[in-house]
């Protein structure tokens, strides 16, 4: 695996910073009608935000895209944090204009899982690509509670971009703890996702949007969504093989 360095920047305060920071970092004006978006969704969520992280990762943006796009991965990469935890009853996606959802089982081995304490074994989860730079994880816990996860992405070069995240929950949980707890379990998620981004990188992401508009694999249906939306849009640049990543994705309505 080659060593890649990442930066981590805690953000303080509110979840709306997140979008303060990605107005900020953006070299270029972000489209108004995807930030709007973003900005009411983090707005009804933002009396149960609980922490927001940010990290640059020398990783293209595609790369990161399809990672959070791809269920699969929930199983094969994530085998530390998620033990024991299988992907199963995809529904059909539901289409926006410009993104979709999905919803899906994830069923734990409650022999040995710690995340049993927080979740009944099967539970399902939904996946939201709200525009082509925001997507929400909605996770159910116990007694009605949930967590929801938000990632923003910002691509800042050809073969970079930052990753915003903001967890949100209505749990009934002392916060000081949960916030430590969410902390840890973002920064381990992102270890354990770091190899596979890399992996990503080195390969050719343009093969997986070629092999995805032909393919019909369940736990790829947001990704493919996509990829209708937007694929057309991403070519090849000529020189460095790197992704041309704006003014790309204009809006589609
Ligand atoms: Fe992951």
């Amino acid at each position: 695996m080659k060593t890649k360095s990442v930066k981590l920047q805690s953000l303080q305060g509110k979840s709306m910073s997140t979008l303060k920071h990605y107005q900020l970092d953006s070299a270029i004006p972000p489209y108004a009608a995807y930030l709007q978006q973003t900005e009411v969704r983090m707005l009804q969520l933002r009396k149960d935000h609980i922490i927001s992280q940010a990290y640059i990762l020398p990783i293209p943006y595609l790369c990161q895209i399809y990672h959070l796009l791809n269920l699969k991965h929930l199983e094969t990469v994530h085998k530390f944090s998620l033990k024991g935890l299988k992907i199963s009853n995809v529904s059909q996606i539901e289409t926006t204009p410009i993104g979709g959802s999905i919803k899906f089982q994830t069923t734990l081995d409650p022999a040995v899982n710690i995340l049993r304490v927080w979740r009944k074994p099967t539970i399902e989860v939904e996946l939201i690509l709200h525009t082509p730079y925001t997507i929400e994880l909605n996770i159910p816990i116990y007694h009605n509670r949930k967590i929801t996860i938000i990632f923003n992405m910002l691509p800042l070069a050809d073969n970079i971009h930052k990753l915003f995240i903001d967890i949100y929950s209505n749990v009934i949980f002392p916060k000081p703890i949960l916030q430590i707890i969410l902390h840890c379990a973002s920064c381990l998620t992102l270890f354990e996702d770091l190899p596979y981004l890399n992996e990503l990188a080195d390969g050719n992401p343009y093969r997986w949007v070629r092999s995805t508009r032909a393919g019909n694999l369940d736990t790829m249906q947001l990704f493919k969504r996509f990829v209708e939306l937007y694929g057309s849009s991403l070519e090849q640049p000529q020189s460095s093989g790197a992704i041309e990543l704006r003014p790309i994705l204009d809006p589609v309505y």
